[in-house]
């Protein structure tokens, strides 16, 4: 068996570098993987354990939750709100922000999360995720507010995710590369397998959702154009398709084997008044640190996710993310369009 790094003895050895750390960090990201465990457990038992279906309730997104949306976010919350690093969460499944609650101290950093991704898979057994951001408290500890979210990608203090597929694998960021931890069940701790994960520059594979075609701007239609004409077409390759619709899913296969995903800006959601689909503080955020961290590019289409100043706590974003190269021709298409 494995008898490798665990993911607290990674976290651990890579914050003693860090002049002034406290400790708090390394406990706070702790919180995060120990509720992620928990979710692992549970996404594996799934009907055994009662947890597939629907909730019959609505997000603030007009999404209808799942059991295992509502549950995630409960688990979430249990895990980190006791021990004293944060102020306020976040999440995708509550309407408002979440202070934490008076008997328990308050402390210097925020979460956000999606507590499941992908969760339109949940009943049909293909994978999901979770996706997780910290950063630092912009105001007072005490009274934490809305706008104490409302920060840039670029200053987020770590992001990550879990992915609850064949195997239940951890990938996190704190600023210096990536790395991929997998979870050992019968020890149940996360070990360092993929240290160090960076994207290649080049690809032949992309992802998008061609339902929504007819939205999209001219610039994503001309890119996947021509990956559809193929050998014959101006790229002169064959190119590869794949839409598993879970973010954490495709990100997850883009820092293994490359690749692009785009959840472009499209007329459909405009009209609902939002520039895309993903949320920019839960989903795209950590997502592009992540894949930025990997040597990876991440975009609207004209600009850099991480430089988008945040408006709303549940805004949504165009996301286009991947390859560096290629992320880059598509950001020249949105230029000259
Ligand atoms: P969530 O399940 O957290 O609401 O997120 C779903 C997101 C994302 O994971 C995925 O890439 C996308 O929605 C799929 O959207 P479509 O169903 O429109 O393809
Ligand atoms: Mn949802
Ligand atoms: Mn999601
Ligand atoms: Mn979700």
């Amino acid at each position: 068996m494995h008898n490798g790094t665990t993911i607290t003895q990674f976290i651990i050895e890579e914050q003693r570098h860090i002049a002034g750390a406290t400790g708090d960090f390394t406990s706070l990201l702790n919180d995060v993987v120990t509720a992620c465990k928990v979710l692992s457990n549970m996404v594996n038992h799934g009907a055994l354990v009662g947890v597939l279906g629907s909730a019959g309730t609505e997000n603030v997104q007009g999404e209808t939750q799942k059991k295992l949306d509502v549950l995630s976010n409960e688990v979430f919350i249990q895990s980190n709100e006791w021990a004293g690093h944060l102020a306020a969460m976040a999440s995708e499944e509550m309407d408002e922000i979440y202070p934490i609650p008076a008997k328990y101290p308050r402390g210097k950093y925020l979460l956000t999360f999606d507590p499941l991704d992908g969760s339109s898979n949940i009943d049909v057994n293909v994978s999901v995720g979770t996706i997780f951001s910290i950063l630092r408290v912009s105001g007072g500890v005490e009274e934490p507010t809305e706008r104490d979210f409302l920060q840039a990608g670029v200053q987020q203090v770590a992001a990550g995710y879990a992915l609850y597929g064949p195997s239940t694998m951890m990938v996190l960021t704190t600023g210096n590369g990536v790395n991929g931890f997998t979870l050992d069940q019968n020890i149940g701790e996360f070990i360092l397998t993929h240290p160090n994960m960076t994207i290649p520059a080049d690809t032949r594979e992309f992802a998008i959702n061609v339902s929504n075609m007819r939205f999209w701007e001219e610039p994503v239609k001309r890119y996947v154009q021509e990956c559809l004409d193929g050998e014959e077409g101006p790229r002169g390759e064959d190119f590869n398709m794949r839409w598993i619709a879970s973010m954490v899913a495709e990100v997850h296969r883009i820092l293994t084997r490359g690749g692009v995903f785009m959840y472009p800006f499209d007329s459909k959601m405009q009209a609902k008044g939002q520039g895309g689909k993903l949320r920019l503080l839960y989903e795209a955020n950590p997502m592009s640190m992540i894949v930025e961290q990997a040597g990876g590019g991440a975009i609207t289409g004209r600009e850099r996710i991480l430089d988008v100043q945040p408006e709303s706590l549940h805004q949504r974003v165009p996301v286009i993310l991947g390859s560096k190269n290629e992320v880059e021709r598509i950001l020249g298409y949105h230029e000259q369009a």
